[in-house]
């Protein structure tokens, strides 16, 4: 990695202070690192800090005649293999998406002819703003590559979607950018089912559950981090697709499997959906009506499972994951569950813990025929990524 270079611009947000740690994670990898600091930026991290991590001079004039002498700004925009936006403000994109070259960091990103990354970062209803969603849509079309944001508490107060992405994952996002990430999953491919399920009962009502698919997507993501071609079959949820991955939208646990079988032949399955047990029997095609007849009553009958499905299958991917979310017993439960879903391990996570069901950290067992994995309580994303680590060596 050691000629790897990347231009890393750091916009002003207090997600600012990450880039330190970015910058970290990137030195410790060998890759080279050339800040550019906004004025902004350089209200919540100092010129000094990054410079020291970056372990290179850092760049904020546009008009500084000694940079013109040194390293012109186009020169500049080039003299990596990759531009990363870390925190990307509001403004920074509509910068780029308006083609505004009115600072070192815009112009920059104007004249590169490498690839862009952006984590953006900023106050939900920022992000939600049309303006910003329309800035996006057009970013996208031009070929810049996002990383985040993800949804959480903010520094202002506020909770959304806006956080930007952890150091950890940004860093993931620029390895195979670089073309210097380890990637043993390329080839392979991989299905992943996430959110919950909707049933429905008349055609506005339906019967669902709190999954928020954010442990499924953030596995996809890191599958496809390495390397690994995936279709992520997704319930409906409030999350934006993750970079890199097929995403197939369904509602029902009979359109989960259809997709997962069209999906076949796979190399791997990774169930983690929340897949609703039952379905009304009959949705009706008018709203019911109430009457005088008391309240309906609903007959269920039984979906079909498609983590035992896909266990079963005469293309049965080499290996079957489920999960297994409990209350109690855990680990019991889901020895059990091995035996009779069919499937190869089972992730096995205590609902009960408080802020796991909906929440941003799990602690889990991978229970195989083979025994039992205990993991310490880390966040989802890094659950992902240890488990897509773990998966690529079961794989080998
Ligand atoms: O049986 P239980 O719902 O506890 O099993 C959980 C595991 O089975 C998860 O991996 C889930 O994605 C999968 N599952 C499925 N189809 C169903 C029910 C569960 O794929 N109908």
């Amino acid at each position: 990695m050691d000629q790897k270079r990347i231009l890393l611009i750091v916009g002003g947000g207090i997600a600012a202070y990450k880039a330190l740690e970015l910058t970290r994670l990137l030195r410790k990898a060998g890759v080279g690192v050339r800040p550019i600091l906004t004025a902004a930026g350089a209200q919540f991290v100092t010129p000094l800090s990054l410079s020291a991590l970056a372990e290179d001079r850092v760049y904020s004039d546009l008009f500084s005649l000694t940079d013109e002498a040194e390293m012109g700004h186009i020169e500049l925009s080039r003299s990596a293999d990759l531009a990363v936006v870390a925190p990307t403000t509001a403004d920074l994109m509509a910068k780029l998406a308006h083609g505004h070259a009115s600072d070192l960091a815009s112009t920059t990103l104007l004249a590169t002819d490498k690839p862009v990354l952006m984590a953006p970062a900023m106050n939900v209803r920022m992000w939600e703003h049309p303006a910003t969603q329309r800035n996006l849509d057009q970013l996208r079309r031009d070929g810049v590559r996002f990383v985040g944001p993800e949804e959480g508490a903010m520094a202002c107060g506020e909770y959304g979607q806006g956080r930007m992405a952890e150091p950890q994952a940004i860093f993931d996002a620029i390895m195979p950018l670089l073309g210097g990430a380890a990637r043993p999953l390329a080839g392979k491919r991989v299905i992943v089912t996430a959110g919950p399920t909707a049933e429905p009962i008349d055609p506005v009502r339906l019967l669902t559950n709190r999954s928020s698919g954010k442990q499924g997507y953030a596995i996809a993501s890191a599958l496809a981090g390495l390397g690994a071609d995936v279709t992520l079959v997704s319930g409906p949820t409030a999350l934006p697709a993750p970079a890199g991955v097929r995403r197939v939208p369904v509602e029902t646990a009979r359109e989960m499997l259809a997709a997962c079988e069209a999906a076949l032949p796979a190399d791997i399955a990774v169930c983690v959906a929340a897949v609703a047990d039952w379905r009304p029997e009959s949705a009706g095609t008018g709203k019911m009506k109430k009457g005088s007849g008391g309240p309906p009553q609903l007959t269920l009958v039984e979906n079909p499972d498609i983590l035992a499905t896909l266990s079963k299958d005469s293309r049965r991917p080499r290996l079957v994951v489920g999960f297994a979310a409990e209350t109690d017993d855990v680990e019991a439960h889901a020895a059990a569950k091995l035996e009779k879903k069919g499937c190869d391990w089972i992730v096995a996570n205590d609902v009960s813990v408080e802020g796991t069901m909906g929440g941003d950290e799990n602690a889990i067992a991978i229970v195989t025929r083979g025994g039992i994995e205990r993991w310490e309580r880390m966040a989802k994303g890094e659950v992902a990524r240890r488990l897509a680590q773990r998966i690529a060596e079961e794989l080998k």
